[in-house]
This record gives structure tokens, C-alpha cells and sequence, in this order.
């Protein structure tokens, strides 16, 4: 008998399995160049051909990549990507890091997952790891993945090997790149275990092995509806912090002095991304399945949701109370995207926040070094240049995301008023911040 687990654990010790990444999105891309710069042969396969070529070309679409990161894998032969599913079989690694967003009704939405399964499967054979990296709920693995490659006639754990390994990268944070993430390593058998953590042990620092895919998919999906409850808690506390004249943003700080119990998170118009907001409904949609209900998990997802409310009230308070009403009101945005020097707009709160104010007729303009163009409400809107003119002709300045490279000190400069959702200000009588009740309004 053929013993494709030795065979594939021999070409994993000596750098010599090739590995394919399908979907070369954020996490895809991250993951196919941290591979190759490990010395593995990678091929990446995405959908989307204008992907393909630009990583063909050296040309990075993900704003944490340089080109250069790219052009030094391709050059070397490392990394290499097509649209075209029948590379599958020539590599003996398949990485799937495919999308996992909701449904119109909430419900996880695999459909992505689905048709990347079905393209590739055609392309399986015997010696091959399959390992998921999408967020997804738990059963995904062995429930949804493994029935279909039993299908095949593989005998997983023999001739076949599956493992669930969640991607835990966190967009931006210099701290802690890819490789110094502890991966957690699932396989469906033992010897997918073993296969799967002898790979990802060469890519990054600590691999930590899980005893069922179902408790590492639950895992990924626990640790990301932590932040959220978090961030919720906060979200709570600013609101109530305003009423009772306090500055969250103190507060944070000095619980932050507690060395122990205490973790630090900080209110915005929500957390967004496709990530903190969605989980907590892949949580909700399998507690449902088993007949309990989240009650913590959809209060926090529903205060997070509605967060851009309260600030949209807020600015209509502060433009009230200087005898403006929005309708009649230019309003300067400074950040759309859900995060701090990240060029992603997925579930970005400052999306909705323009939409509400736009509905509400006010002469809404934005700036973002990281996002160009944007469409809202069907209207195409372009990032302004932040000089003194647009700054002083705007009625209110609204900061929703931090950015590094703003040049807040003209914003201060010129801005009539600033409502700083970011503590990048200090109060004063042209700055109002979320979460304080000093604000002299
Ligand atoms: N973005 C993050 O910070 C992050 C962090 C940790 C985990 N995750 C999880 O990782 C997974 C991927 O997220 P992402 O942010 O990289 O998504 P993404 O949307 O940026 O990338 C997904 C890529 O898959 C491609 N694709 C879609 N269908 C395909 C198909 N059938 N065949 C080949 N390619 C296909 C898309 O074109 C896209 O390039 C999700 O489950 C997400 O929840 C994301």
C-alpha cells in the first residue's frame, strides 16, 4: 500500500510540497507570499482574473502588501497565480481562504466555499492535504468538507488528508505579522493533524493543536465575539459616559493601569470589517440549531449595529445647538474605512453614517488617504484634498477613523468644529469627543 502520509510529510521537511491558496483576497495574498517567502512553490487561484495579473505583474491590490514583497517571490519562481482550477493537481497543499459573509436574512452564506470545493474537487487526487482557512461555524469541516471528498471515494486520514487551521491575521498590526500569530491546527484525523502542524510549523512560530476541527472553527468564532462584546461594552459605557460627565477615554486609561483582568477597547461609530460584525451571527445561527439563544451576543451585536446612530445624533445635536439643522449643513468626514490605515470598507460604520446623513440632506464630502472613490446611496463620491478651504467650508469635521498620515493639525486649525469619534483631539471648546460629557456644547 502507498504511504502517501510519509510521502507528503518527507516533501513538507524538505520544502518540496506545493502548495495552491484559493481565494487571493486579504487573507489569501498575506498567506500565498508568507508560503513562498518560506521557500514553498505557490500557486494562488482566484477568481478574479484582475487579481491574477497584477500578481503576475508585481502589483499589490492590498494596501499592508508592497509590490516589491510580490516581485520578489514571483522573480524567484516562489509565487505564481492563475484563474484556472486544473493547477490543483499539481500541488500536494490546497489552502482555501475563501470569503464567509451572511445572507440577506443573516444566516452564513458558504456559497463561496461551496463552488471552490466543487471546482477544485474535480481536480483532487490521492496524497493531497486540504486544509480550510475561512471563518466558518463549527461542523463546517467535517460536516459540510468531508462528506464531499468521501464522495470522491478518498479515504481521509490514508490517502486524503483535511484539516481546519482559522486564519487569525490582524490587518495593520505591525506587532504581530502573520508568522508570529500562533496558528491552531486541526485535522480530521491524526494524521491530518500531524501533516497540517508540520506545514504551518515552517510558516510560523507556535502552532497549538486543536483535538476536533469543530472546537478550532467554535474557537475562532469565541475569540472574534470576545471583541465584540467588548467593544459593545464600551460602546455602552461612552454613551452613558456623556450623560454623567465623564471622558471614557480616561477612564480606558486608568483601568488600563490594572495589571491583570483588565483588557483595553475603545468606542467608534462600530466595528465593522467582515469579521467582528459577522461572526457573532455564525455563532447566533448554530446556537439556534441546537434550540439556545445568544442573549449577550445579539444585545452587543445590536448596540455595535446601531452605534453610527448615537453619533449621528450627536452631530445633530452639536450643529443644533450652533442653529444648524444636518439638512442645511456641509459635513466634512475624515476615515471610511471599518479601520485605522487599512484600505477595507467592508461593513464600515462611516458608509452607513453618510448614507443616514445624506438621507437627511446634508451636503456630506469625505477624505481618506486610503480610499480615493467611494459610491453611496447610487452617487459616486471622491476622497477631497484636505486643505484649508474644504476644511473651512465644512460646518463640522467628523473623525470616524484614525489614520496616521492626516495632518490633524490643519484639521484643528481650520475645522469651525470638530466631533472626534477617535480621541485624537483633547477637548476644548472646538472639539467634542464620543464618550465624554465634558464637551462644553
Ligand atoms: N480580512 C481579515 O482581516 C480576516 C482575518 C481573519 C480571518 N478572515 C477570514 O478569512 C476568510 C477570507 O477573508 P478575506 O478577508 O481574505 O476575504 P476577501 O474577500 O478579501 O478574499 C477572498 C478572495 O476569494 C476570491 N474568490 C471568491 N470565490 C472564489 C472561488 N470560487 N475561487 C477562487 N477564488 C474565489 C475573491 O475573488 C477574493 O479575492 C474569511 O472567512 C474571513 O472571515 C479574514
Amino acid at each position: 500500500m502507498d504511504n502517501y502520509y510519509l510521502e507528503l510529510l518527507r516533501k513538507i521537511n524538505e520544502n518540496k510540497a506545493r502548495v495552491c491558496v484559493i481565494g487571493l483576497g486579504y487573507v489569501g495574498l498575506n498567506l500565498a507570499l508568507e508560503i513562498a517567502r518560506n521557500g514553498f512553490h505557490v500557486t494562488g487561484i482566484d477568481i478574479d482574473k484582475d487579481k491574477v495579473e497584477k500578481i503576475k505583474k508585481g502589483i499589490s491590490y492590498i494596501n499592508n502588501i508592497k509590490n516589491d514583497e510580490i516581485i520578489e517571490v514571483v522573480k524567484k519562481g516562489y509565487l505564481d497565480a492563475t484563474d484556472q482550477y486544473n493547477v490543483v493537481n499539481d500541488n500536494d497543499i490546497i489552502i482555501m481562504a475563501l470569503p464567509t459573509p451572511i445572507d440577506q436574512n443573516k444566516n452564513p452564506n458558504l456559497k463561496f466555499l461551496e463552488n471552490a470545493l466543487k471546482e477544485s474537487m474535480r481536480y483532487f487526487k490521492k496524497g493531497q492535504l486540504l486544509i480550510l482557512e475561512s471563518t466558518t461555524y463549527p461542523g463546517t469541516t467535517e460536516e459540510m468538507i468531508a462528506p464531499a471528498i468521501k464522495a470522491k471515494e478518498f479515504k481521509i486520514g490514508e490517502d486524503f488528508f483535511l484539516a481546519y487551521a482559522p486564519e487569525r491575521i490582524d490587518l495593520g498590526n505591525k506587532a504581530y505579522p502573520m508568522r508570529k500569530i500562533p496558528k491552531i491546527i486541526a485535522g480530521v484525523t491524526k494524521y491530518c493533524t500531524e501533516l497540517a502542524d508540520s506545514f504551518y510549523k515552517k510558516i510560523v512560530e507556535k502552532t497549538y493543536i486543536a483535538s476536533s476541527p469543530k472546537v478550532a472553527e467554535f474557537t475562532k468564532l469565541f475569540e472574534n465575539v470576545f471583541r465584540l462584546i467588548n467593544i459593545a461594552y464600551v460602546e455602552e459605557m461612552a454613551k452613558l459616559c456623556e450623560k454623567l460627565g465623564i471622558d471614557i477615554w480616561e477612564a480606558i486609561e486608568l483601568a488600563k493601569t490594572k495589571p491583570f483582568g483588565y483588557m483595553p477597547f475603545y468606542p467608534s461609530a462600530g466595528a465593522g470589517g467582515d469579521c467582528i460584525p459577522v461572526n457573532p451571527y455564525y455563532l447566533d445561527w448554530v446556537a439556534k440549531k441546537v434550540d439556545y439563544e445568544l442573549k449577550l451576543v445579539q444585545t452587543a451585536v445590536s448596540i455595535n449595529e446601531d452605534m453610527y446612530l448615537h453619533v449621528l445624533n450627536r452631530i445633530e445635536e452639536v450643529l443644533r445647538k450652533r442653529k444648524k439643522d444636518i439638512a442645511n449643513s456641509r459635513i466634512l468626514i475624515v476615515g471610511v474605512t471599518y479601520k485605522k490605515d487599512v484600505a477595507d470598507i467592508r461593513n464600515s460604520p462611516s458608509i452607513r453614517l453618510m448614507e443616514a446623513l445624506i438621507k437627511l440632506g446634508a451636503d456630506v464630502s469625505y477624505f481618506d488617504p486610503f480610499i480615493p472613490k467611494i459610491m453611496i446611496a447610487g452617487k459616486d463620491f471622491n476622497s477631497i484634498e484636505l486643505n484649508n478651504d474644504n476644511i473651512r467650508k465644512s460646518d463640522i469635521v467628523v473623525v470616524l477613523v484614525d489614520h496616521s498620515n492626516i495632518d490633524y493639525k490643519l484639521l484643528y486649525q481650520e475645522a469651525k468644529i470638530i466631533f472626534d469619534t477617535k480621541n485624537v483631539f483633547k477637548e476644548n471648546e472646538k472639539i467634542i469627543k464620543l464618550g465624554s460629557g465634558l464637551s462644553n456644547l
